[in-house]
């Protein structure tokens, strides 16, 4: 089987989009879609209200700060010869007391505007006056760059990060594409000596040096991939070695366990300090995918040699291609299964084939299953048409800007390739103006570069229903931006009705901040019901995983694509492979917090404390829909580290659980010596313990299957209190559908030994004839055990036999025809 990465190329489509189903999606949030100008102003006045009225509070009318005025390229009044003149006009025209400062700084690259010392009430001024985008107080910052931890809260004075040393010591093995080890973010500077357990080697080379205290295991497995492609690999297009020639390995290492850089970022964007979640934990770098995939036979041997090297946690940004495989056809799972009794935590992505369902793959439960959220962080570039409405977009163009304002505006179907295929467009139609080209068909930066070999000056990336209003911010070749479909049918409209359509792109650089909210779930993000055993729920959790920096290769451009000439040290893309290396960290941090804790109980730590109201106070959303998310794309919520740090209680597993469970979803010995390997075999029939049903495996989140109309379903669970309070006593809280029943039994727990375990029961019971309808298959609780300092949450999702619901839809649609 091969496999392949879960990531989201930025320089290309993922071959199943064409698949998604969105047909009957209801439209997104991310953007506002048509503001008309003066609600722009006052909507960007009201994000920094604190900033606007503090002085007026004060009565400090002539204390003055720094403003940043963003404008808009294509307004700048004619009379104006250059924008710098424009500026000092408008400074000239506010009251003279004080008397505006000097202009700091005039931005005329990725942003345009400049910056100037002002009291509050001239910067309201400036706000009223045409052409003015935004006038946004400048702020001290904390160094943002990779901008994750502060995202997940994480920080030196508290919490996880002091408790757990940085994971000091902790191995995390990456089974990737490789690692570029000249990377800033691998040095070993201020670590201590290898540690002196670590079994694993360092395969050096003329094309791999060396490594270091950082990089302590490096090695590439490709038998099995030479194999498959029947020769020997081309060492011209890639290393046979651990040297990482793709750029996904570097990037998620470094995110999983990078040192601080200072200075990081990609061109001018997200500039700051880039660190990884586990800032002193050891990175042991298994190399298993190659430029044509990557093969179980390698991937099986990687994971293999990395339990045995004495890796503590294993990062795996790799799956399955379409449907999971079952769990005896996949050598994840199987890897994953031996990684699991030898004590080392396996973090893997769920995919990138969302939004439909059952898409989550690495769904075995003795994996932890990572989907992708975005964080409080955008790249926005704003389209600017003719009639002044202004659309929101995301970029990372790094270039010049466009040259010039209201530039004539075309759309790529009337000519010749609504894709913009390279070599398609017709040069007298496309010469001197922005093209909008429709997103899918072939890579999205290189329809850029058709428009420009066509004499294209700019493109403009409009999302068709396939694609909804998600937005990837790519590293265009060309002034480019993408927006979303709202946007889009707005924008073709405008080229349709207007005899001399014209447009700007203004780029706004990098926005930190709640508008939009965060986190939402990507609509890429590979989400559940779990399309093996329906009683677990998958994914576990959700993190960030759009538009992360990270390291890079040096070998290719962070596109990825022959016609990217750039080499850059760090990178920012998306995927649920971005996801996984998150959470693999934060999973080293928390083993080294508490190295006598089993990898399930790690695992359900991090999934009791996590979290589903973003920071504007509301339920996650999910970009797929853009509704509210639901247990079955973000499982039990966004991580929340210095949570998991003291989970109050866990929800404990061992490997004879996991027999347990195959033998409930009817594997025979054979089938189960698979996973045991060396160990003498199964008889399901005398295991112990023994599950009524794979639900009942001590699971922290709850799926359930009702069988009929009026099922009633039990599990058992048990739960450890590793709380610093023997004496602890846990009352629970139930959140229930109207049309199921639940109760727990007991509804308290008293704790009065180290250590203890105690067992609850939870039932579900479906309430005939109510709202069971075909369009609503599945309905969502909860339950909380709280002892008051503690809340251990446990969401369910609750659905009915296939056949069932479709039952229902059949008698109901006589009644009621849509
Ligand atoms: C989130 O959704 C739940 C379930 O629908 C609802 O009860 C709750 O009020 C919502 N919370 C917020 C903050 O909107
Ligand atoms: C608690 O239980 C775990 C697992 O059963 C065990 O490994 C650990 O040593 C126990 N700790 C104490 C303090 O008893």
């Amino acid at each position: 089987m091969r496999l392949r990465f879960t990531i989201i190329p930025n320089s290309g489509e993922k071959p199943e989009s064409s698949e998604r189903r969105r047909a009957e999606m209801k439209r997104g949030m991310t953007i506002l879609p048509s503001v008309p100008f003066v609600l722009s102003f006052f909507l960007i006045l009201c994000l920094f209200p604190s900033a606007i009225s503090s002085s007026d509070q004060l009565g400090l009318e002539s204390e003055t700060k720094t403003f940043i005025v963003h404008v808009s390229l294509s307004q700048k009044p004619l009379m104006f010869q250059t924008h710098h003149h424009w500026y000092a006009s408008i400074l000239r025209s506010l009251p003279h007391s004080p008397r505006p400062s000097q202009i700091l700084y005039t931005y005329q690259h990725a942003v345009t505007g400049f910056s100037v010392r002002l009291t509050h009430s001239q910067a309201a001024q400036i706000h009223r006056l045409p052409g003015i985008l935004s006038v946004i107080p400048d702020q001290i910052r904390h160094l943002h760059t990779t901008h994750t931890p502060q995202f997940l809260g994480l920080a030196d004075a508290s919490g996880l990060w002091p408790n757990s040393d940085y994971a000091d010591d902790v191995v995390i093995g990456i089974l990737d594409t490789g690692i570029w080890p000249e990377r800033s973010s691998f040095s070993d500077s201020g670590l201590s000596s290898v540690p002196s357990d670590w079994k694993g080697i360092c395969e050096t080379g003329p094309s791999f040096p060396a490594c270091n205290k950082k990089i302590i295991g490096a090695r590439a497995f490709y038998k099995g991939y030479e194999a498959a492609i029947g020769r020997p690999m081309d060492e011209s297009v890639e290393s046979k070695s651990p040297r990482d020639t793709e750029g996904h390995g570097t990037h998620t290492a470094s995110t999983a366990a990078g040192a601080a850089v200072k200075n990081a970022g990609f061109y001018q964007y997200a500039v700051g300090e880039a660190r990884g979640m586990a800032t002193k934990a050891r990175i042991a770098a298994y190399k298993i995918c190659w430029s044509r995939g990557c093969f179980d036979s390698d991937i099986l041997a990687a994971m293999d040699q990395a339990i045995a090297d004495g890796v503590h946690v294993i990062s795996l940004s790799v799956g399955a291609n379409g449907y999971a495989p079952p769990y005896d056809h996949d050598s994840i799972a199987i890897g994953a299964f031996g990684a699991a009794q030898k004590g080392v935590l396996v973090s893997c992505s769920a995919g990138n084939s969302g939004p439909s369902p059952y898409t989550a793959v690495n769904i075995a439960p003795w994996i932890l299953t990572v989907g992708a959220s975005t964080i409080d962080r955008e790249f926005p570039a704003d389209v600017i048409l003719g009639d002044g409405r202004i659309f929101g977009g995301v970029s990372l163009y790094s270039g010049n800007p466009l040259d010039g304002s209201d530039l004539p505006l075309v759309y790529a179907a009337d000519c010749g390739s609504r894709y913009c295929y390279t070599g398609w467009l017709d040069s007298s139609k496309v010469a001197g103006k922005i093209v909008v080209c429709d997103r899918g068909g072939n890579a999205r930066v290189e329809k850029g570069n058709a428009v420009q070999i066509a004499g294209g000056v700019g493109m403009i990336m409009a999302n068709t229903a396939e694609s909804g209003e998600e937005l990837i911010a790519d590293s265009h070749l060309i002034p480019a931006t993408m927006v979303g479909q709202i946007a889009a049918d707005k924008i073709r409209d405008y080229i349709q009705s207007n005899p001399s359509p014209t447009a700007a792109i203004v780029f706004r650089g990098t926005v930190i901040g709640r508008s939009p909210a965060a986190p939402k779930v990507a609509a890429f993000s590979s989400r559940g019901p779990n399309h093996l055993t329906r009683e677990i729920l998958k994914p576990d959790v959700i993190a960030p995983g759009v538009n992360i920096l990270a390291g890079w290769t040096g070998f290719t451009g962070p596109t990825d694509l022959d016609i990217d000439p750039r080499r850059v040290d760090f990178n920012i893309i998306s995927g649920t492979s971005m996801a996984c290396p998150h959470v693999s960290g934060l999973a080293a941090l928390l083993r080294k917090a508490h190295p006598s804790w089993s990898p399930a109980a790690l695992k359900s730590a991090l999934m009791t404390t996590a979290y589903n109201i973003d920071n504007v106070g509301k339920n996650i959303t999910d970009l797929g829909t853009g509704d509210k998310s639901t247990p079955f794309v973000h499982g039990s919520g966004h991580v929340d580290p210095n949570r998991a740090l003291d989970p109050g209680l866990v929800y404990d597993m061992g490997v004879n659980d996991y027999v347990a469970f195959l033998c409930a979803v009817g594997y025979d010995s054979k089938r189960i010596e698979i996973f045991l390997r060396d160990q003498s075999p199964v008889d399901c029939a005398t295991q112990s313990p023994s599950l009524a049903s794979p639900g009942d495996l001590n699971y922290p989140s709850f799926s359930v299957v009702f069988e009929s109309e009026t099922d009633v379903v039990s599990y058992k669970r048990v739960v450890t209190n590793v709380g610093s309070s023997v004496d602890a006593i846990y009352e629970s809280k139930l959140w229930s559908p109207s049309t199921v029943e639940i109760s727990v039994s007991p509804s308290k727990l008293v704790f009065s030994a180290p250590n203890q375990s105690l067992e609850y029961t939870i039932t579900f019971s479906s309430r005939s004839g109510k709202d069971l309808t075909a369009t609503e298959p599945a309905v969502f609780g909860g339950i909380e055990w709280s002892d008051g300092t503690h809340s251990v949450r446990s969401p369910i999702a609750i659905s009915w036999r296939q056949s069932f619901v479709y039952d229902i839809s059949s008698y109901q649609s006589g009644s009621n025809v849509e």
